[in-house]
């Protein structure tokens, strides 16, 4: 039996971390161990001293060399949290970002504040993690979500699977609405989500390593000013949303003035707001028909 224990094995790895440079040093350290020795992250410190097998060393070792590289914890782990819910991750996906948070909460409002069931549209699903929470939270609704990446919704299938939402989340492989199109029956949507890519090309460059060389590409750039999807998306929303329905947008935290412009021009909006995340950047728009 090795004289590594779970107490020595965090500080060690808390420490490497931080000597990387590594963001919540801690936290990363932890959350390697509980997932090598499939403990909650609460049993480490209950269990401190217990001894760690030289097997689970050695795989610890190989994720603590990857994450000292940059690689992101959630895609070691293959997991992370998202409005409280464990979401499974993989490299074919954006990593949730408790920013996005703020789009979930708010749809969630705005779908309670409605009567009979609500049908909601998730555009660039990913992981499928805001139309997972907004189920979890809200039981009368339907929701089409779709993706242009088969491999990102391989994972949102395995969320959509380990939440049982098969009923109620339906999947959808294409360009925007593109995929929408054959499945719309009469009604169309109360509320349309959509964290977007956003990244322009000058911002791409100045990304963290975590995310510029592992996450993919295509879930974060949107050409030149970073605006091409917003153009699409406000192109064809009003088609797709009923008369009294809702638009909501992640965006970047310099994008607010230029979305507001792009949604005001196409003149189906009688009303948008823009709100601050936890760090006082702009981050999401509702714009209401
Ligand atoms: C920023 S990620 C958001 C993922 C997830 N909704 C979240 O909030 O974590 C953007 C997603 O949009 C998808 N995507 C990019 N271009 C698309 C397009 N033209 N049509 C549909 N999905 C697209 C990417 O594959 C990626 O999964």
């Amino acid at each position: 039996m090795s004289d590594w224990t779970i107490q020595k094995l965090l500080n060690w790895t808390a420490e490497y971390f931080k000597d990387k440079k590594l963001d919540a040093p801690r936290l990363s350290a932890e959350l390697l161990l509980s997932s090598i020795l499939a403990m909650k992250r609460i049993e480490l410190y209950t269990q401190f001293d217990k001894p760690v097998a030289k097997t689970q060393l050695d795989q610890l070792h190989n994720l603590v060399k990857r994450a000292g590289q940059n690689e992101p914890v959630a895609y070691l782990i293959g997991k992370t949290e998202f409005y409280s819910l464990e979401i499974i991750v993989s490299p074919a996906c954006l990593i949730p970002r408790p920013e996005t948070e703020l789009l979930a909460e708010r749809a969630i409002e705005f779908l309670r504040r409605r009567t009979g069931k609500q049908f909601v549209c998730d555009l660039c699903t990913g992981s499928a993690c805001i139309a997972v929470a907004i189920a979890k939270n809200f039981a009368d609704v339907d929701i089409i979500a779709t993706d242009i990446c088969d491999a990102a919704l391989k994972v949102a299938a395995e969320n959509i699977q380990k939440y049982q939402l098969n009923n109620r989340v339906k999947l959808l492989c294409g360009d925007l609405f593109d995929a929408i199109v054959p499945h719309l029956d009469a009604e169309k949507f109360d509320l349309i989500v959509c964290n977007p890519p956003y990244v322009s090309a000058g911002e791409f460059e100045t990304l963290d390593k975590n995310v510029k060389d592992y996450e993919p590409r295509q879930a974060l750039f949107a050409g030149k000013d970073g605006l091409d999807v917003y153009h699409r998306i406000a192109e064809k929303a009003d088609a797709f949303l009923k008369p009294d329905g809702a638009l909501m947008l992640e965006i970047g935290y310099s994008q607010g003035h230029s979305v507001s412009e792009l949604l005001k021009q196409t003149n189906c909006f009688r009303q948008t707001a823009i709100e601050k995340d936890f760090h006082n950047n702009d981050r999401v728009i509702t714009a209401v028909k």
